[in-house]
């Protein structure tokens, strides 16, 4: 779908169908049109009512304010509903009145976001037909403003969009399609098609070589030899860095600690950390932030076999800490210790883990939440406030040294599971925390994705299934902390 931005009122533009918001119920703006065909289809013009009447070709969407996510949401039900009229051009007006920038970049994001759908694997396709969401400004032309910014926004929008649909479409690809080795390919020819960006892949001599004994045990019993990816994206003149790790279990069946069957599916989701770290780094490149950034993915299986690695084992992390396995279920965290201590070594400024580690974290915040940790309470605050911007939710989880010590094991350094069944989002952070050096605490944030990675129903604008997690807050944050770094004042982002 193209995006046109155009300064004609929305009466002239010419389009096959027209999608107009309703805030808060208010029937009397001078763009509907069919007002008393609305109240006969009990239209309220409320968050989530939408109301299509294909006679006119208009079709109604309400919002209760001009919130950015309300107008995301808002187009893609728009579209949703029109879907099957097969339109080849769709209008809509912006409403500048409150925010142009942030309005075109919503509606973008809402359209992208909300009409992604994975057909891979099914006989029969049902393709978008819209071509083209032509967007009217007509109150710049009013007030003489310039059409710049909002272009600008719809290109960023576009990306940020995409490279979200990307990161899906790697978690919903079936776990024998999606491989650590075919993972490390899809990271290699990303790479070769962007600017500025680096990819490097290493097998199981790698990981032995880096001293990496956790990833290697969580590995050891798959057909499917594991992959470490690091991608870098380094512009010139690159301020701070970024390094973003994730978690890419192609597939978790539990291990020896094997998962009951009803909780085994869906773990092709399991990946879902490192595709987010991937779309990450496309974005960034794509987008052009002004940093250098960095994307490292422990992509391995979690399977059984005789030569899978037991609860009972103690395992040697690159940092020489001893790991007694209690449950090899908890093998996410094994991988991330390894990928955490690579990540260190690399210096960032900002260091950010994604991972659908525990079951606990959607206890405690719900399926959509994503969980927030780290020690630095401004630093999550700012992540935290990127990603409602972005449209993601997020809920922080607060550490305390009573959690920290329920990780004690009485052979090794360290246990990879809690003495106790509650905080179990918190104490998986407060192992991974034994892997991020000392000076690199404050810098690092834990984002536990396992509840909104993968949920198997649509909710608002994501579909059933995979919903990049992660990309866009991260995507969001990056451009927020470039905006504040950066000594122009333009009024939005
Ligand atoms: N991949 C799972 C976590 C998960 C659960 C992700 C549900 C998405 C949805 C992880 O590897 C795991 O199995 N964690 C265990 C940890 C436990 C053994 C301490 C869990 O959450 O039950
Ligand atoms: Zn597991
Ligand atoms: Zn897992």
């Amino acid at each position: 779908m193209k995006f046109t931005v155009t300064e004609e009122k929305i009466g002239v533009v010419q389009a096959d169908c027209e999608i107009v918001i309703v805030i808060d119920g208010n029937l009397e703006h001078k763009w509907i049109k069919e007002k008393t065909d609305l109240e006969t289809l009990d239209f309220k013009g409320k968050l989530d009512d939408v109301a299509f009447l294909p006679h006119q070709h208009r079709v109604y969407a309400g919002v209760d304010s001009l919130d950015r996510d309300e107008i995301r949401l808002a187009v893609a039900n728009a579209l949703k509903a029109i879907k099957k009229a097969k339109y080849k051009t769709v209008k809509i007006a912006s409403y500048v009145k409150d925010c142009p920038v942030t309005n075109t970049k919503a509606i973008v994001e809402g359209a992208k976001l909300g009409t992604y759908s994975f057909e891979k694997y099914k006989s029969e396709k049902n393709p978008l037909t819209i071509e083209e969401l032509i967007i009217s400004l007509e109150e710049y032309a009013d007030k003489k403003l310039n059409l710049e910014p909002a272009q600008k926004s719809v290109t960023e929008a576009e990306i940020i969009a995409e490279v979200t649909n990307h990161a899906k479409e790697i978690v919903n690809t079936p776990p024998e399609d999606m491989t650590p080795a075919r993972l490390s390919e899809y990271a290699l020819e990303m790479a070769k098609e962007l600017e500025d960006v680096t990819c490097f892949v290493g097998d199981e001599n790698f990981l032995e070589e880096q001293n990496m004994g956790a990833f290697l045990a969580v590995s050891r019993a798959s057909a499917h030899a594991p992959r470490f990816i690091h991608l870098i994206y380094k512009p010139d003149n690159a301020q701070e860095k970024f390094v973003f790790v994730g978690k890419g279990l192609t597939y978790d069946s539990g291990g020896l600690s094997l998962k009951p069957s009803d909780y085994m599916v869906s773990m092709k989701a399991d990946k879902s950390g490192a595709a987010a770290a991937i779309s990450i780094l496309e974005g960034a490149a794509r987008l052009k932030v002004p940093f250098e950034v960095h994307a490292i993915i422990g992509a391995c299986e979690n399977m059984i076999g005789g030569n899978a690695y037991k609860p009972d084992d103690v395992l040697v992390a690159k940092n020489g800490k001893t790991i007694e396995v209690r449950n090899t279920d908890a093998e996410g965290r094994l991988v991330l210790a390894d990928c955490l201590c690579y990540a260190t070594e690399q210096k960032p400024d900002y260091l950010v883990d994604l991972a659908t580690l525990t079951g606990a974290c959607v206890v405690a915040v719900g399926e959509y939440t994503t969980g927030v940790m780290g020690h630095s309470s401004p630093l999550k605050h700012s992540i935290m406030a990127a990603a409602t911007k972005s449209g993601e939710l997020t809920g922080s989880l607060p550490f305390n040294r009573y959690l920290k010590k329920l990780l004690k094991s009485n052979i090794a350094d360290i246990s990879n599971i809690s003495s106790s069944r509650y905080g179990g989002a918190i104490t998986a952070a407060l192992f991974l925390d034994n892997f991020v050096e000392e000076e690199y605490k404050e810098k690092w944030i834990h984002l536990d994705i396992a509840g909104p990675a993968y949920v198997e129903k649509d909710w608002g604008y994501n579909q059933c299934g995979a919903t990049g997690a992660g990309v866009r807050m991260c995507l969001y944050w990056m451009k927020d902390i470039a905006y504040k770094s950066s000594n122009h004042h333009k009024k939005e982002q």
